[in-house]
């Protein structure tokens, strides 16, 4: 089907086929900056050198602007011109120097994609296509190049100048201004510019390599956020030196510096030398951060510091191969958190993520591989299957290799590819070459998209010795790929007596590569119970046909924490399934199971937390055939308050045993506080006459975010009269704390509530509401895309209300309002009366005149 569209040009797709070296190289950059907010001027000094044997002119991208002079080793030229917006120069000997000037206006970007203002402070984002909106530049990965940057600027407005790699020289100049050097000795590409120019006040600290070498690290912020630094300093050096411990990997600059701005497209941005953050990955005290704040810090921080040698000392050859840098840092921050506290709960964790975005993404019309083949706009592939997959297919990897092999193979890469744009396959033949695996297979990971699905059963004639496991998989059609070929899934595998509740096995690692097996097991004198893709150690669905009594029984007997976890939700989405489908269900066996959990004096309180959650409407909605969000939300609040009720004695102990403490976090009072807030959830759920005023009680009491905003969450989804007292106490005390007030946005778009849209509608016309902000957006119109039921309100308006948004938002800021559009494009899974409501509104987008072609890209796919 053609679609009728609104863009100025057609859609262009790059297709990673057609990927060609570049042309022309450009050695060495200088950049001199007359930094204003309305009017900066962008003088660039380009070594180009000829790449090769050709004619070709040089092309440099631009976005946005015009060039005010080009000049050619020194000589002003008017034979340039412009072919689209690239800047095309015609050049007849080997190497020159080409200068452009431009004037760019950082106070008018609303898209904050290159030089933008944002609290007064200017800044840059440039990945993934930003610097061309700076200068005229071969804005492409694979073009490395030395930067010089000088910065001038009004010395009152602007007192602190930053840039990648080290301080060279500072000074004043007339008129109130000052100019500072930096240069980066590293060759980049243009996507790890920035620069800062800002009134930023410093936390400082200095960490010193293995070999020696002492850095000195700032976290930049406004004067009024620096004492909500030290949890971001403090993880910058434990990632530090986690990188050097687990990967052998030392920093490399004398300096290391972390900006912290309000206005930001997403987590952080891993610039050399100088990282740019969104705020809320940086700041954080008990007040007002929680737990989950406190972790998301530590991970991002870690990220990004880990992309010093995954993504800068090793960059990608072209952003096909976005998932060997974003895929590889994942599993690398994940492995980092994991060493903070406790690896089980990490895991699970980043397994309930990935199957709430990257299963549903993979399983939609926006399903790509984790390397794709083509694109339209490239700020669309930021997506959870280029992360998060991604990290597991690093992860698959390292289990069929072993942390031996797994070690010598990412020195192998970091070794040989080091300075260099690599590939997704450069980094395959380092794990074949230093392991000897054959990973042949393996690689259709990287080409295929869709989640494969793996059928397990097993047969054990009563009496006999022998089991037999029979295991098939199936890749299911994605868009552009209808028929698959059979992966290597690794499988880790266990077998359970049914009756001792001891193992009858070793833990086995199979790597089932066809697309039927039979696996014997020997020596098997019990009926098995089977215990499969423990650790999550492949991204598949998993089907068996475990009856409820054997999935109990995993969920109390597993050696395998995540085996256990996983035992429970898969008993818990089997009856909410069946409530969903028949309006009832026996909750029996899954009340047993909590109680069990709830009982185990070996487990620890964050295990047992995440272990008793009941999964999430959306993955319950993932398992049917046609998403009823009415039906699964009253199955889902049927079993929640049946637990609440019958487990009623054991949640006010729960909650009793765990007395608020003053705050610390770490892992162990993290993991009481969790499972603190889980039992009032469940006390919530029975309608037990005081447990508003309890919640309320602990709201009013807390000392810290995560208790108070656990409480308010109760209070919001609720009914009582302390409802809206808790939110006006909220917005009160907070008003003035954008992060904050972020969570008042937040909580009240994933109220479990009747009237949740007609909230939501309503709050978009606060006073504190605004698009201009990511974060204010999201936390408004993400969550609420996520609510399943109250986004799938029957009537539409919940359609109604993100289209209006995202079509007012993508004026401003293209790349965020298509980041929020996937929920839209989910019409499929959806009965005839919400799908055809659902594909009005798409159409209404993909028609309106002037779109970008960020949000053309993702709502003409979820037509398709
Ligand atoms: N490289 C950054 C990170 O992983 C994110 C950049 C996102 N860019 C984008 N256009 N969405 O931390
Ligand atoms: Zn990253």
């Amino acid at each position: 089907m053609d679609i009728q569209h609104s863009l100025a040009q057609p859609p262009v797709v790059i297709l990673r086929e057609d990927y060609r070296p570049p042309a022309w190289l450009v050695p060495e950059t200088r950049l001199v900056f007359d930094l204003d907010a309305h009017a900066t001027r962008v003088h660039a000094i380009l070594s180009v050198t000829r790449n090769g044997d050709h004619g070709e002119p040089l092309r440099l991208d631009g976005a946005g602007q015009t060039p005010l002079s080009v000049t050619v080793d020194g000589i002003a030229i008017d034979d340039w011109r412009l072919e689209g917006e690239q800047l095309v120069i015609p050049l007849s000997g080997g190497q020159h120097r080409v200068e452009t000037e431009v004037e760019i206006a950082p106070d008018r970007n609303t898209q904050l994609m290159g030089l933008y203002a944002s609290g007064g402070n200017l800044c840059t984002q440039c990945e993934a296509e930003g610097f061309r909106r700076i200068t005229y530049f071969p804005d492409r990965p694979d073009v490395l190049s030395r930067y010089a940057v000088r910065m001038t600027a009004d010395k009152a407005r602007y007192p602190v100048l930053l840039a990648n790699g080290d301080p060279i020289a500072t000074g004043d100049l007339d008129g109130g201004r000052h100019w500072a050097e930096w240069n980066d000795p590293f060759p980049k590409p243009s996507y790890l510019f920035a620069l800062v120019a800002g009134d930023l006040a410093v936390n400082r600290g200095t960490f010193t390599t293995r070999s020696g070498r002492e850095v000195a690290l700032g976290i930049w912020v406004r004067a009024a956020d620096l004492a909500k630094t030290d949890h971001a300093l403090h993880a910058l050096k434990l990632s530090m030196a986690w990188d050097e411990r687990v990967y052998g990997r030392e920093y490399d600059l004398d300096v290391f510096n972390i900006v912290a701005v309000d206005d930001f497209n997403f987590g952080a941005m891993e610039n050399k030398g100088l990282n740019i953050f969104n705020s809320r990955y940086i700041l954080a005290d008990a007040d007002t951060a929680t737990d989950h704040d406190y972790d998301g810090i530590a991970a991002v921080v870690a990220h990004e510091y880990f992309h010093n040698w995954s993504g800068n000392r090793i960059t990608c050859r072209d952003w096909f191969q976005l998932s060997l840098k974003e895929g590889f840092t994942v599993y690398r921050d994940q492995g980092f958190s994991a060493d903070q506290g406790s690896a089980a709960v990490k895991r699970i964790e980043d397994v309930r993520s990935l199957r709430a975005a990257q299963f549903p993404e993979d399983a939609g019309p926006l399903s790509h591989p984790v390397r794709p083949d083509a694109y339209q706009e490239i700020s669309n592939f930021y997506t959870a299957t280029i992360y998060n997959k991604g990290a597991e297919l690093i992860r698959m990897m390292a289990t069929i290799l072993g942390p031996a092999a797994f070690r010598a193979a990412t020195d192998l890469y970091f070794d040989r590819f080091d300075g260099t744009a690599a590939t997704c396959e450069d980094f395959v033949a380092c794990m074949e070459e230093a392991s000897g695996a054959d990973l042949s297979q393996f690689r259709l990971w990287y080409g295929q998209a869709g989640t494969p699905r793996v059928s397990a059963s097993i047969d054990h004639v009563a009496g006999g010795g022998r089991a037999t496991l029979r295991l098939a998989q199936r890749v299911p059609p994605t868009p552009g790929q209808p028929t698959k070929r059979p992966m290597v899934l690794p499988l880790k595998v266990r077998l359970f007596g049914a009756e001792t509740a001891t193992p009858l096995t070793d833990e086995r690692l199979i790597l089932l590569s066809d697309a039927d097996e039979t696996l014997v097991f020997e020596g098997v004198t019990e009926r098995p119970v089977l215990s499969i893709n423990r650790g999550f150690s492949a991204p598949v669905i998993v089907e068996s046909d475990r009856s409820a009594a054997d999935l109990a029984f995993l969920s109390a007997h597993d050696d395998d924490p995540f085996a256990r976890y996983e035992a429970m939700q898969q008993l818990m989405l089997d009856t909410l399934v069946a409530g969903a489908i028949e309006g009832r269900a026996d909750h029996d066996a899954v009340i047993a199971a909590v109680a069990h959990t709830l009982d185990d004096p070996d487990l620890d309180a964050a295990f047992v937390a995440e272990a008793v959650l009941l999964p999430s409407d959306a993955f319950v909605g993932d398992q049917l055939a046609l998403v009823d969000p009415d039906a699964i939300f009253r199955a889902r609040e049927a079993l929640r308050r049946d637990i609440g009720v019958q487990l009623q004695d054991r949640w006010r102990l729960a909650y009793d045993r765990a007395p608020a403490v003053p705050y610390v976090y770490s892992p162990t009072e993290k993991g009481k506080r969790r499972l603190r807030n889980v039992a009032l959830g469940y006390l919530a759920a029975t309608d037990a006459a005081d447990v508003a005023a309890l919640a309320f009680e602990q709201f009013r009491a807390a000392d810290n975010m995560t208790d108070r905003q656990a409480a308010l969450t109760t209070l919001v989804n609720g009914d009582a009269e302390e409802r809206q007292a808790a939110l006006d106490l909220f917005y009160a005390r907070y008003a003035d704390n954008a992060l904050v007030l972020d969570k008042w946005f937040q909580t009240q778009a994933l109220a479990t509530r009747d009237d949740t849209a007609a909230v939501v509608t309503r709050l978009a016309a606060h006073a504190d509401f605004s698009l201009a902000n990511p974060n204010r957006a999201r936390s408004l119109i993400g969550a609420f895309g996520v609510n399943q039921r109250a986004f799938h309100q029957a009537d539409g308006a919940g359609y109604r209300f993100l289209a209006d948004q995202l079509i007012a938002l993508d004026q401003l800021n293209p790349q965020t309002a298509a980041k929020l559009l996937p929920p839209l494009g989910r019409w499929r899974r959806f009965d005839q009366g919400r799908a055809a409501l659902m594909r009005a509104e798409l159409e209404r987008i993909v028609a309106t005149p002037g779109l970008s072609r960020d949000l053309f890209e993702q709502a003409s796919k979820s037509l398709e």
